[in-house]
């Protein structure tokens, strides 16, 4: 199945399916016929996996970069831009980025820099990856002074999200692809009741269909598209913090389910929402089985002051909020009240 991402010349596919991660050099060759070189930038946990038979090393050149978030800084980047010059990648050519979302946020930005901007398609082959990450033209690298602070649009050819890679996905990383996945749930505002009968594909099928439309309105994040943010400020924030010491102690997706739950209390704490929200909200969490806790000994000043950076902020605290008027994004929110509603969250876990 295939889901339109609708911008006027920059339009794409997301292909989703079984075994669709077979289709992409079929792809690249409909799409760039002057393409001599195609180079596959993966990581040595993808490259092992027995789905990455897709990949002939007889015609395609394949680059690794670190695992995960260790991929996602300046000197990786640096590491990455000079291998693709070394191997005389031009603007004809194409680079593939095989993995979850660190992968291509990472592959995604040399792309857009390496000589100011070569075609990319995206295997995304983690549930966070097809359900958010790979989708949309983001693309980045973290600072010290948080994560995504440096970074580009640059919109792929093409996105494959082969649902067959994910039976190999530890159970941590289906939870963070979960994480997504619950924001995209309750930014559709969809009954609870009906979450555990919709399976797997079901949910990244909603998911890409729901971004797809906001990107397709809104691809430079000028309006509607920063709701996607939903449940990030505070995810952003204790996910930086967290890595700061150890880089498996909080993925994504589960640091974007304690960022929607409290999202929902900062909105009730408000007025802006009932009780009830806040209920739904844990529901759908504790449906698709997410925890809320922030990490213990996190500190609740230094989560605040790292909400600060994120890129949302307009030099204040900005959240995106369910509201009487559905979602909107709310800035300048009075610090004492965050730092309350926060200290009351982390003392219900
Ligand atoms: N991950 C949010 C966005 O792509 O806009």
């Amino acid at each position: 199945m295939n889901v339109e991402i609708a911008l006027k010349d920059r339009a794409y596919e997301v292909v989703l399916g079984e075994g669709v991660r077979r289709e992409v050099f079929d792809f690249i060759r409909h799409s760039r016929p002057r393409a001599q070189a195609l180079v596959v930038v993966t990581s040595s946990s993808f490259r092992t996996q027995s789905w990455f038979d897709f990949v002939d090393a007889e015609r395609v050149q394949v680059i690794e970069v670190p695992e995960g978030e260790s991929a996602k800084n300046f000197s990786a980047l640096e590491d990455l831009c000079e291998e693709l010059a070394q191997r005389k990648l031009s603007r004809d050519d194409v680079l593939i980025g095989v993995g979850g979302g660190a992968i291509t946020d990472v592959v995604g930005f040399a792309a857009a820099v390496y000589l100011r901007g070569v075609p990319v398609v995206h295997v995304a082959t983690s549930l966070v990856g097809q359900v958010d990450a790979a989708i949309g033209g983001k693309t980045a690298i973290n600072l010290a002074a948080g994560k995504n602070l440096v970074g580009a649009f640059h919109q792929p050819l093409g996105v494959f999200c082969d649902f067959e890679t994910l039976a190999s996905l530890p159970e941590r990383e289906r939870l963070s692809g979960m994480g997504e996945i619950a924001k995209c749930w309750l930014l559709e505002g969809r009954d609870v009741r009906s979450l555990e009968a919709t399976s797997l594909a079901q949910l990244i099928e909603m998911s890409v269909r729901l971004k797809a439309a906001i990107v397709g309105e809104d691809e430079l994040e000028s309006g509607r598209r920063a709701l996607l943010n939903y449940g990030h400020t505070l995810a952003h924030a204790i996910e930086a913090l967290a890595l700061a010491r150890d880089a498996d102690e909080l993925r994504h997706g589960e640091a974007v389910a304690i960022g929607l739950a409290y999202a929902a209390r900062l909105a009730h704490v408000l007025g802006r929402v009932d009780a009830d929200v806040v209920v739904r909200h844990d529901e759908v969490l504790d449906t698709l089985g997410l925890h809320r806790n922030v990490p213990r000994d996190l500190d609740t000043m230094d989560i605040v002051r790292t909400m600060g950076h994120d890129k949302k902020a307009h030099h204040d605290l900005t959240f995106v909020l369910a509201g009487p008027q559905g979602f909107e994004v709310v800035a300048g929110i009075d610090p004492e009240t965050v730092v309350r509603v926060l200290e009351s969250f982390r003392g219900e876990a």
